[in-house]
């Protein structure tokens, strides 16, 4: 969008990364509703749910598939992430740096009132590349749990038998751990955030305001402007 040649809204997210994100979000939902009804099957809501969805092996059924989906999707979305910033010279924006260090003291030091300036951010901040590891590892874990739990005889022709509780502790404690994650922090973050509030529509359109890039991404925008981000850091601040 354009207004007297400035930029108002600049473009974040392609329409295949806003597809990628609604499709797991999606099989996410899927995946606890389907697993919690299990775990707490003495709540009436677990209970109506299982009955709406046809009775307890068709709620295991639909979890196994969803299970499935889930790992074709996180397969691909490691493959192509790897592909695209091995072969074709994708900046690894999800890597943890130095920086994202260095910027978390800054903030923390801004928020105690020390320093007058944020941290200047790049594309991704340090808290959302920590919750992106976090729920890769986590939804990691459960693919590898999931498996174990379902196919419990191949498996234990070559580990110990004990693997099989070990695997269903996991498995149904970081289902609560993720969920809660996602409900508190992410929902928190997109909805909820004074920044935000009333809704982050970033990840349905695919824009973002300047305003909001300058504050939250500076140095990306930097790049997209072909400024240098010391010129554009800490700019937003001063405008207040
Ligand atoms: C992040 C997504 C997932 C969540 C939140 C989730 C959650 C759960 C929960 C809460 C249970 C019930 C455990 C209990 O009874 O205490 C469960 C069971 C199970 N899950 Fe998952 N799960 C997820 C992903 C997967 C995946 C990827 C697979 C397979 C590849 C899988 C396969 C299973 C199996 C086989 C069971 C045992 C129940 C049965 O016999 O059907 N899950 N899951």
């Amino acid at each position: 969008m354009k207004d007297n040649g400035i930029k108002k809204d600049i473009k974040r997210f392609d329409v295949l990364r806003i597809i990628e994100h609604w499709i797991i979000a999606a099989t996410f939902m899927v995946l606890v509703a389907t697993g919690l009804s299990q775990k707490f099957y003495i709540f009436e809501a677990s209970q109506w749910l299982v009955i709406k969805l046809g009775g307890i092996d068709a709620v295991r059924l639909i979890h196994r598939i969803s299970g499935l989906f889930l790992t074709f999707l996180t397969l691909q979305h490691i493959v192509v992430a790897s592909y695209g910033i091995l072969f074709k010279r994708w900046r690894p924006v999800m890597i943890i740096n130095k920086k994202d260090f260095t910027d978390s003291i800054d903030n923390m030091k801004y928020y105690l009132g020390l320093t007058d300036r944020p941290a200047c951010c790049d594309r991704y901040n340090y808290k959302q590349k920590f919750e992106y590891w976090g729920i890769l590892t986590g939804v990691l874990l459960m693919i590898m749990t999931g498996f174990i739990l379902w196919f419990p005889m191949p498996v234990t022709g070559f580990l110990s038998g004990e693997i099989i509780p070990a695997a269903k502790a996991l498995h149904t404690n970081e289902a609560l751990l993720i969920f809660l994650v996602i409900a508190i922090w992410h929902i928190y973050n997109s909805i909820f955030s004074p920044d935000v509030f009333p809704l982050d529509t970033g990840i349905l359109t695919g824009y973002v305001s300047r305003e909001r890039m300058l504050r939250e991404h500076p140095v990306e925008l930097a790049r997209m402007e072909g400024l240098r981000s010391e010129d554009i850091c800490g700019q937003h601040d001063s405008e207040r």
